[in-house]
């Protein structure tokens, strides 16, 4: 296919000049040229203005301006044609400026000829050419990047008002569900009830109880995907809260046959800074899960200091269990909302499969981590580190801040 002629604009105040350069163009073979002159800078910039070239060919002397200027004038008003500067020396200097101002080539008319003119277009508008293309791939990947942004912030808003609208649905049925649990513990205190009638009302509390507890849980989920949900800081002894934990459950170990061990080392005696009813929660769904998932032998819980910086301490807390336990591919994803092992599990030994992500979560607060080592048929070690700091580090840390503030 025969290319279309390309327009070529010479600035150039001296005629002759001028006729040289377009008998050199006129002798290029392909592609053929269609040749304007400006005689004069005004006349360039007049020209540049109509925006009808496909190339410029500007001398360095243009009587009242000269070629460079009027490159960087061209530049400013937005011309995207290749300028080539034509200078009568051969100066380093000026050829240096000429390409920093953006000239896509600096020729010395002396050297000039039929070879070196075309060569120098030619690549003059191969590069522009690359830079046009380099350009659109530049804004197309801009737009992609702009729509995926868009879209996750949609997608971040639909989480967010999911969680919202979960959090107040589970808000709102608590409060029911608190009073069937008051009326039917008032019914289970009538001693005039038959034997069946208080196997009813027995089995209507524990319904309501473990239904509560789920809810317990969505709304702890949502409120912490939804932002909402804050940690306490206040000062308290671990080693208690572990107690606290192993009493709560050691009668369900005790009927279970399971021994329930514990060693905490010396620092979790002290008062630590940290949320001790988050640190309860995860702790009491690692333990109740020990002893969910262990028909026999022994849950052990572990408490010691993985990390002790100067104003905070980072608390490792292991729970060992001689269980059932898991598979390497059922430890990956253990810790996202409704995963639970397998589906026999779940009939077998209840739940929905929340602790674990609320624990996640929570553990994550705390600037922690949590996971587990397992072997099926063995056992199972769950962990999690929680960062608590000291009374007397967290003052001065407040104290740091305060004074950084002020
Ligand atoms: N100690 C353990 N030994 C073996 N499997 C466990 C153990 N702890 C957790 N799992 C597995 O991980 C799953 C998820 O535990 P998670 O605590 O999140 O939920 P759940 O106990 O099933 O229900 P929920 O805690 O919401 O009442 C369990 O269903 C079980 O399959
Ligand atoms: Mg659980």
């Amino acid at each position: 296919m025969e290319r279309p002629e390309l327009r070529v604009l010479i600035a150039d105040d001296d005629e002759d000049d001028y006729l040289i350069t377009r008998d050199l163009l006129s002798q290029i073979g392909r592609p053929r040229f269609h040749t304007n002159w400006a005689p004069s800078y005004r006349a360039a910039l007049q020209a540049i203005e109509l925006n009808q070239h496909d190339i410029y060919l500007f001398d360095y002397r243009l009587g009242e301006g000269d070629g460079l200027e009027l490159l960087r004038e061209a530049l400013a008003r937005g011309c995207k044609a290749p300028i080539i500067l034509l200078t009568g020396t051969d100066d380093w200097e000026t050829d240096v400026e000429a390409m920093k101002a953006g000239a896509a080539d600096f020729l010395v008319k002396g050297h000039l000829d039929v070879r070196l003119l075309e060569r120098s277009i030619r690549y003059a508008m191969e590069r522009k050419r690359a830079q046009e293309e380099l350009l659109e791939y530049a804004n197309e990947i801009e737009r992609k990047n702009r729509d995926l942004a868009q879209a996750v912030r949609v997608a971040q808003e639909a989480t967010r008002l999911k969680s919202q609208f979960l959090a107040n649905v589970s808000h709102e049925i608590r409060t029911p569900m608190n009073g069937v649990l008051g009326m039917t513990e008032l019914l289970l205190l009538d001693a005039s009830l038959t034997v069946e009638q208080r196997d009813y009302a027995e089995t209507a509390y524990r319904s309501a109880e473990a239904l509560l507890d789920i809810i317990d849980s969505i709304l702890d989920l949502s409120k912490i995907e939804a932002g909402k949900l804050q940690l306490e800081r206040v000062d308290f002894t671990p080693a208690e809260v572990v107690q606290e934990v192993l009493k709560l459950i050691s009668g369900r170990a005790r009927s279970k046959g399971l021994e329930l061990n514990c060693h905490i080392a010396a620092e979790a005696h002290g008062p630590l800074r940290g949320d001790p009813v988050r640190l309860r929660q995860v702790l009491l769904n690692l333990v109740s899960n020990a002893i969910k998932f262990t028909e026999r032998g022994h849950v052990l819980v572990r408490v010691s200091v993985a990390e002790d910086s100067c104003g905070a301490i980072q608390m490792l807390f292991e729970v060992e269990d001689t269980g059932i336990g898991l598979t390497a591919e059922a430890c990956g994803r253990l810790f996202e909302p409704f995963v639970q092992a397998d589906g026999s599990i779940t009939r077998k030994y209840g739940g929905t499969g929340l602790g674990l992500a609320i624990c996640k979560q929570l553990v994550g607060m705390m600037d922690g981590q949590v996971s587990v080592d397992s072997e099926p048929g063995k056992g199972s070690r769950f962990w999690f580190t929680a960062r608590l700091q000291r009374p007397e580090g967290a003052a001065r840390a407040e104290q740091a801040v305060a004074e950084e503030a002020s």
